[in-house]
């Protein structure tokens, strides 16, 4: 038998990538890979990576440059190693990968993950391997599940692919682009897939999407779904204690999502839904879309059906033609609205995207001036959220044992991190907690029930909180 090899994948960027790195790893296990923690031992290195904004493209190349200097050495070594750059920046600058990196092997588009093997036998034997194009068949028909130890082994909380690509073309964004047609993945997939991940200890599902709330896939009956009905069929799933969604357009709000959050007890009142500018003449120049108003009732319709529902969102500014009165609106929607968190960025022009021809007007300075106002708005608006929680009695989903011996992490409902002291026991249940303080973004707080006795999953990880997409 031969021996396994090591692969190590580097994710950057978004949720969907933090899927795709752990689909790879199934479908690279098939052929002998086994993961491991660090590059210079490797015998494959993944960079899984992101193009949304100019900083995390820059990423690849200089990461290409420390990992030209690892295969050297383990050539020295007379050991092979292999580099492929995955994601959007494989997608959207393949071929000046090839030309500009030669230590890459390996270039693969986030459409072509099931053909890694094949691509990997390509490059050893001609040299080189790209694929970047946008095949017609579903790739998830291709994608092996991952096996039970490895479901267990990646903890208790879980991400799935429901819907992939965007139609919407942002004059901003490059999603349109690099992950192409809106495609959503039929009920019965997902359902299976979900299923599956229950069996082996799953309790919480989110599923991920470019525009998740876009998603209309082939239901069982031969209608289309949208995401509030697949929802509900996913509430059903027994062992599947809490469910969450993410990322959503203010403009794909429809009843179905609304009734979900109203009837399913299951369904976390927690929305990121960006905005991404408080000015209707932005949001305009940046084609969302909707108004400020539309906006303002989808969150309404929210909380007419859910009193505890809270909201993140995702802005940008400093977009072409961004005046200080178009910000001071996005400062005023912040204020209104009043989020328990959000991303903020400052535009970052993207080759390919029609807002890069449009002048830019807003300073570096001013740009960096507006980011920390905005950004110290919202953290404002995080820690009033954060403190308000102590005293009251929440309930947790316990996630791991913490770095503090005998103190187990879990998220509250709106995803904060929760700690007690308590046995591992609880990881996997979702148990009321007295919050009794507040310690930079972690809640500290005693158990106020007891825990069932059953059997605990071993090792545990946490998905990241970064966003993409709508
Ligand atoms: N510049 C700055 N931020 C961007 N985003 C997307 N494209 C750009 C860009 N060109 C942000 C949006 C989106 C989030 C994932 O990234 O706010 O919602
Ligand atoms: Fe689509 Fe969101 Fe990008 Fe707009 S910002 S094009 S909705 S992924």
């Amino acid at each position: 038998m031969k021996p396994p090899r090591r692969l190590h994948i580097k994710s950057y960027g978004c949720q969907m990538n933090v899927y795709d790195a752990q689909r790879m790893v199934d479908t690279l296990a098939g052929e002998g890979f086994v993961e491991t923690a660090n590059a210079d031992d490797a015998d494959l290195v993944i960079l899984n990576t992101c193009h949304i904004r100019e900083k995390a493209s820059e990423k690849v190349y200089s990461e290409l440059g420390r990992l030209r200097v690892m295969k050297d050495e383990a050539a020295r070594q007379g050991r092979q190693m292999s580099i492929a750059v995955a994601g959007c920046v494989a997608q959207a600058e393949g071929s000046e990968i090839i030309a500009r990196a030669p230590v890459v092997d390996v270039v693969v588009g986030p459409q072509s993950y099931h053909h890694l093997p094949e691509l990997l036998a390509r490059a050893e034997r001609d040299g080189r391997a790209l694929e970047i194009e946008f095949p017609v068949r579903d790739k998830f028909e291709f994608l092996p599940p991952p096996k039970p130890e490895t479901i267990r082994a990646r903890g208790i909380s879980s991400f799935v692919t429901v819907q992939e690509g965007c139609d919407k073309f942002c004059t901003f964004c490059v999603v349109p682009y690099t992950r192409g047609a809106e495609v959503s993945r039929p009920v019965t997939k997902i359902v299976d897939d979900v299923r599956r991940l229950a069996d082996h200890g799953v309790r919480e599902i989110t599923l991920i999407g470019q525009n998740v709330n876009a998603y209309h896939g082939e239901g069982p009956d031969g209608r289309i779904w949208p995401l509030g009905t697949l929802l509900r069929r996913l509430a059903d799933i027994p062992g599947i204690a809490r469910l969450r969604y993410s990322t959503s357009h203010p403009r794909d709000v429809d009843e179905t999502l609304i009734e979900a959050h109203r009837d399913l007890a299951r369904l976390m009142p927690f929305v990121h839904l960006p905005v991404q500018s408080g000015s209707d003449r932005v949001l305009a120049a940046m084609n969302r879309r909707h108004t400020v108003d539309d906006y303002r009732r989808a969150i309404d319709r929210f909380r007419a059906v859910r009193q505890d529902i809270a909201f993140s969102s995702d802005f940008i500014v400093g977009f072409p033609g961004e005046t200080e009165e178009d910000f001071r609106a996005t400062l005023a929607l912040v204020t209104q609205i009043g989020y328990a968190g959000a991303y903020s960025f400052k535009y970052s022009p993207r080759p390919g995207t029609p807002a890069a021809d449009l002048q830019e007007t807003v300073s570096a300075q001013e740009m960096d001036e507006r980011l920390e106002r905005l950004q110290e708005l919202i953290d404002s608006q995080q820690s009033a959220f954060n403190k308000a929680m102590i005293g009251s009695t929440v309930e947790v989903l316990f996630e791991r044992a913490a770095r503090n011996p005998g103190q187990i992490v879990g998220r509250t409902a709106y995803l904060q991190p929760a700690h007690v002291m308590a046995s591992e026991e609880i990881i996997g249940q979702v148990l009321p907690v007295r919050i009794q303080s507040l310690e930079r973004y972690s809640l500290l707080g005693e158990l106020t029930a007891l825990p069932q006795s059953r059997p605990a999953p071993t090792v545990f990880s946490t998905p990241s909180e970064m966003t993409t997409g709508a």
